[in-house]
């Protein structure tokens, strides 16, 4: 796969000065070099300025903006801009502005104010495009293309009539028939059932809850048509500039875009990295892995973080000292070639005025976080050379699936204290505490490289993710999954023959019920022997579990169900099936995993102390890369790997046992 920016970090940012005097931007041009940016990303949100009224387009500024850019040999990311149409539109295309599941129509006076199936949006916004694509096509500045932003952050459903219209074509594409929408909906039940498509709504509010096929169905539909929006620039972009890569800044955790299924139109991933102040350091690390694993390991860019505090938490804490380095390096050190930050100068007015920035309000080099920046920028320079073409290599894959998060959470539910996210999470952590490398990848990823394959709740089995889990147990890989898995079809229909249906025979088990817990109830995992002999807290969930083929590893403690199974094993073909039947506290998921990789032959990159993280990455030539972080507040001795080592921060040459201060990072070369 083709490798974009071989030999560079990139750094920089969100870069909007058309906030002030060109004065100003030639003073930028100068601290951009102290910080070693070659990177910004212009022009996000200047379709006002760009088309001030009706088809007059205005491209002087930005003209002036590229050239500078390229007189000073900084690299454009060059945005769409479409990602918040001017005032004036929706006055002359009132149907443009979104519309709510409770039916309010939204306002202009934000952003992102417009329904992604709005054929006047979408004509505007192609024809804006197409402008921006031909006058820019060969501009030297231009490196990369930022299609939108953050595609759904604002809007990430929409219930107007052009989306009821839209959702008519794309289930007439999807089933052909009304009957067959009738079928999979399972309208039969609560006289749901459509005789005519101008009867097919989307699904707005409604007295009680709305038909699960239908909501799941939108969820596609939407993630759909967001990408729709995305796929009409790609189509105008690639006509014009076919060797400039196009990538759109995803976002986190975030429900309504299914990264896996983007990635495919996107030559670099890219993503908005905004962890919550009290967010651990696994928390932190485990995007970076999904992003890497969407693009087949290809490096990733964080397209924003904030170099301090942000402006829309509840209470917004400045990054403490360390912790920005902290956030920059172990982007890197998860396998990110690029670090910018949401934005270079900080607003004077405007929504985002008290959004920390590069350049804060007092505007000089003097200012803490823009001697962090420039500090780090050094760093990331002095690191380029050496990282921008090695890779992580993981025999770990941690399956995600969006289609699995649409369907679990449906509410009301069996529970609503299940999230999906967080089921990831709790086995991420567990990798991510013994330094396992892992890469997140959907159902529908080649497997074969992989020794161990975990999938946390996997809901809903699509079409032959049954036969390619049964085919790699088969061929000796080993598999985990966890309660509530394997339930349903792509419909939503139960698969039939007792759960866990599509999983049973691969689990050697039979669910016969399963028991979400209140928050006030809770259960336990008894193990008698081994390394995990023990009793654990289990919440959230419990389950009836029969043994038909695998064996118990572990018992329920308490309840009805004490001494039914609830971690069980299953021996099939040359490999291992394994089933979690709970939420275990996280103790028992760390040591749980820890005993499963290494049946299954998966070593850490280096046993640390607790709060040390380490990643490898690895040359074509076998060049070794070690990524060394102390992510607590002590000081640490860490054992390395026999061999000596440069250090490429400071060139200095260690080995054996190193000590680490609170929040330090070593790059080490072996
Ligand atoms: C992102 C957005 C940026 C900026 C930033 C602030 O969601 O793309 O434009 O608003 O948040 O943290
Ligand atoms: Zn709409």
């Amino acid at each position: 796969m083709q490798q974009y920016f071989p030999d560079r970090i990139l750094y920089g940012g969100d870069y909007n000065p058309e906030q002030w005097s060109e004065e100003t931007w030639r003073e930028d041009m100068r601290l951009m070099k102290l910080a070693h940016v070659n990177m910004v990303s212009i022009n996000i949100f200047s379709w006002t300025l760009l088309e001030p009224e009706p088809h007059k387009y205005h491209f002087e500024q930005l003209d002036r903006i590229m050239d500078m850019l390229a007189e000073h040999g900084i690299y454009a990311d060059l945005a769409t801009a479409t990602a918040s149409p001017p005032t004036w539109m929706s006055r002359l295309y009132p149907s443009i502005l979104p519309v709510t599941q409770q039916g309010v129509r939204m306002s202009h006076g934000s952003r992102q104010h417009y329904c992604p199936n709005s054929p006047d949006y979408r004509r505007k916004a192609g024809a804006l495009v197409e402008q921006i694509a031909t006058r820019y096509a060969k501009h030297p500045a231009l490196k990369m293309w930022h299609l939108n932003n953050e595609y759904g952050c604002h809007t990430g459903a929409c219930y107007c009539e052009n989306c009821a219209a839209a959702f008519r074509k794309w289930l007439q594409e999807r089933y052909q028939t009304l009957d067959k929408v009738n079928q999979a909906w399972g309208t039969t039940f609560w006289s749901q059932r459509y005789y005519e498509w101008e009867d097919v709504l989307p699904p707005r509010a409604t007295p009680a809850q709305t038909n699960p096929t239908q909501t799941l169905d939108y969820w596609r539909f939407m993630n759909d048509s967001l990408r729709g929006c995305y796929e009409l620039e790609e189509e105008i972009l690639r006509r014009a500039t076919p060797s400039i890569p196009l990538t759109t800044n995803l976002m986190v955790a975030f429900k309504p875009v299914d990264v896996f299924d983007w990635a495919k139109h996107m030559d670099i991933i890219s993503f908005d990295m905004y962890p919550a102040p009290h967010d651990g350091a696994a928390q932190v690390a485990m995007p970076h892995d999904i992003m890497r694993g969407a693009k087949g390991g290809q490096p990733h860019i964080v397209m924003e973080m904030s170099p301090s505090q942000v402006n829309w938490q509840p209470q917004n804490p400045h990054k403490r000292p360390g912790q920005l380095r902290m956030h920059i390096m172990q982007s890197i050190a998860h396998g990110a070639n690029g670090a910018l930050f949401f934005q270079w100068r900080q607003s004077m007015a405007g929504a985002e005025k008290y959004h920390s920035a590069v350049v804060s309000h007092e505007g000089s080099e003097q200012n803490r976080i823009f001697k962090q920046v420039a500090q780090a920028g050094a760093e990331l320079a002095k690191l380029a050379p050496q990282v921008a073409n090695t890779r992580i290599h993981a025999k770990v894959a941690l399956l995600m699936d969006w289609q699995s998060w649409w369907s679990s959470e449906y509410q009301p539910g069996p529970s609503n204290q299940l999230r999906y996210y967080e089921q990831i999470l709790t086995y991420y952590k567990a990798l991510y505490a013994r330094n396992i490398a892992v890469d997140i990848v959907s159902p529908e990823a080649e497997l074969g490289e992989y020794k161990l394959v975990i999938a946390p709740l996997l809901h809903m089995i699509m079409p032959g993710v049954e036969q390619k889990l049964k085919g790699f147990v088969e061929q000796g890989g080993t598999f985990l999954t966890t309660f509530f898995s394997g339930i349903v079809d792509q419909n939503e229909h139960v698969i039939p023959g007792g759960y866990p249906g599509a999983l049973r025979e691969l689990l050697g088990i039979y669910v016969e019920e399963f028991d979400p817990l209140t928050p006030q109830m809770s259960n336990e995992v008894v193990i008698e022997e081994g390394e995990l002999r023990g009793r654990y807290a289990a919440t959230k969930w419990g389950e009836l579990v029969h043994l038909k083929g695998a064996q118990a590893l572990a018992r329920f403690g308490q309840d009805y169900y004490a001494q039914h199974p609830a971690i069980t094993e299953h021996s099939y073909g040359q490999g291992k099936a394994y089933y979690v039947a709970t939420h275990p506290e996280q103790r028992l998921v760390d040591t749980l995993i820890k005993q499963i990789c290494a049946q299954a032959g998966v070593e850490p990159v280096l046993d640390t102390p607790e709060g040390v993280e380490v990643t490898l990455r690895e040359g074509k030539h076998g060049e070794k890369v070690y990524f060394v972080l102390n992510q607590s507040k002590e000081r640490q001795q860490i054992t390395l790997p026999e061999g000596s080592y440069t250090s490429l921060l400071d060139e200095r040459k260690v080995q054996g046992t190193v000590e680490m201060g609170p929040l330090d990072v070593l790059v080490l070369k072996k």
